[in-house]
């Protein structure tokens, strides 16, 4: 597949051009598949917005965020050169039909200059209220009639709701073919993301304990030390449900619970996922009491720093009943998995930045050895780190060298670090290859998304319909609020946290 991308011109139009998301990470990640070859000859980035800016001044303002944010570092003179010679800007208000004239226009003026048709793709890095709008424009236009040539890419959040994402899906599906829309969730471009199907379906030792009769419980937790920062606006109307657990963590429970796909297909990987999502097990209002946990973090002191709390953070409301954390309890209603319980948890402003997949198995059926033989004893853990630590580590029970019986805990480790010398490339660079080469694996459908929705939106009424009470209810720098250890205490366990070599 990535063998044809060389002979395939490529156009990327970049709505949002000037925004965030550009600088930090498309334009970074398109250098860098530009530095690594994997961009054709003749391509072409034309950014768009309504501020007015020349092509050399769009191509500073990446050229800054390259700087910033690129995981090779600043850019090279001579490859920047290079690099920036295939930078365009179109000023172009995304409401205006006329605009869409104009990238006609410039596509075909490509298109001859190449002498081929080139593939387009039309990304979407901004606020969804656009999303309708783009989408229509660009079909009156007739600029995605051809489905093998033209891809829209439309980030996160993909609706506000189950009814949202369905009218959205809705009028994607009346303009595009579904093999042209590609929704993302930059979770399943993360490297360790990608490597839990490697490590599920390329082993045939896991395959057999694999299921409720071996593993006890699965923990998916993703905490971040960093605050709601500059979005504010965006947050409050969102919180911890909406911008974190329906889409990466959910994403990261089903790549951990799917059957094996028949096929490394987009299609088969894809349905597999939602056959899990399909068997979780709904929430009634008692359900949402007892199983799901919000929380909202009150201001304190990060490494030394003072922070504010979350309703004193900017564009903000100051009564707001957003829930910066959450963490909640799902069952999947399978032969696999029946009664096993899948803990996930996110928050905000938390002790440490981390994402945790923790699979811990049962007891031994009867231990051989006295209680003292066994002083850090512990059940057999797999633990699969997707981030800041990239590794997979299977806790198990040793002998400690010595003239006495002694058991302790270790670890066998694979470690990226440890393995592997060549930078791990960034999610959004894998993501803008598959894009181009058309693989939408890493991608998610439509009625992906919706079932997702689906599955949590009894938790998201309850929580919008009820202000809470103790909100805000952790602090800065602790692991949540209390509620959400007894969540798990109450059956019995604690959540899993990996040392960091002594960092946070
Ligand atoms: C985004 C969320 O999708 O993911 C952010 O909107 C969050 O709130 C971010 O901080 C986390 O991504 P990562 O790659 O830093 O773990």
């Amino acid at each position: 597949m990535y063998s044809t991308i060389k002979s395939q011109p490529v156009i990327f139009i970049i709505f949002g051009g000037t925004g965030d998301l550009n600088s930090r990470k498309l334009a970074p990640a398109l250098y860098n598949l530009f530095l690594e070859g994997w961009l054709p000859d003749e391509f072409s980035i034309i950014g768009t917005g309504r501020t007015p800016l020349t092509d050399g001044q769009f191509a500073e303002k990446l050229l800054d965020g390259i700087n910033n944010f690129s995981r090779t570092g600043k850019a090279k003179k001579d490859k920047w050169e290079a690099f920036s010679k295939h930078l365009f800007y179109q000023v172009a208000d995304a409401k205006d039909f006329k605009s869409y004239k104009e990238f006609g226009t410039r596509i075909d003026k490509h298109n001859a200059e190449w002498q081929t048709a080139a593939n387009v793709i039309y990304y979407l890095a901004v606020s969804p209220d656009f999303f309708p709008i783009i989408a229509e424009n660009i079909s009156k236009a007739k600029l995605a009639d051809d489905p093998q040539k033209t891809r829209i890419v439309i980030e996160k959040p993909f609706g506000h709701n189950l009814e949202t994402s369905r009218s959205l899906n809705k009028l994607l599906a009346n303009i595009f073919n579904e093999c042209q829309v590609y929704r993302i969730d930059h979770y399943l471009g993360k490297e360790t993301v990608q490597n839990i199907m490697a490590f599920r379906f390329a082993n045939a030792i896991l395959e057999p304990i694999w299921n409720r009769n071996y593993i006890e419980h699965v923990q998916i937790s993703v905490t971040e030390q960093l605050g709601v920062e500059q979005r504010g606006d965006y947050y409050d109307s969102s919180g911890a449900l909406r911008d974190m657990i329906q889409n990466h963590l959910l994403q990261l429970l089903t790549l951990v619970a799917m059957e094996s796909p028949n096929s490394f297909n987009a299609d088969e990987v894809r349905s597999r996922k939602v056959d899990v999502l399909n068997a979780m097990r709904k929430f009634t209002p008692e359900d949402v009491r007892m199983s799901a946990v919000r929380g909202q973090y009150t201001s304190g002191w990060m490494e030394g720093k003072e922070v504010p709390g979350y309703r004193e953070e900017s564009k903000v409301d100051p009564a707001s009943n957003t829930e910066t954390f959450a963490a909640i309890k799902f069952f999947i209603d399978n032969w696999r998995w029946k009664g096993v319980p899948f803990y996930v948890r996110t928050g905000k402003r938390m002790h440490q930045s981390a994402s945790v997949i923790s699979v811990q198995f049962k007891d031994v059926p009867h231990l051989i050895f006295p209680a003292e033989v066994s002083e850090s004893w512990q059940q057999n853990r797999l633990i699969i780190s997707i981030q800041p630590e990239m590794s997979i580590r299977l806790q198990v029970q040793a002998k400690r060298p010595g003239l006495e019986m002694a058991l302790n805990t270790v670890d066998m480790v694979f470690d990226y670090k440890g393995t592997y010398t060549s930078q791990a490339p960034e999610a959004y660079e894998t993501l803008l290859l598959d894009t181009m080469v058309g693989d939408q694996t890493l991608f998610m459908r439509g009625d992906q998304v919706e079932v997702a929705w689906d599955l949590l939106m009894p938790i998201l009424t309850t929580w919008e319909g009820r202000q809470s009470l103790n909100f805000p209810n952790y602090s800065a720098d602790s692991w949540g609020p209390e509620l959400a250890e007894a969540l798990i205490a109450r059956d019995g366990f604690h959540w899993f946290t990996l040392p960091l070599n002594g960092k946070k």
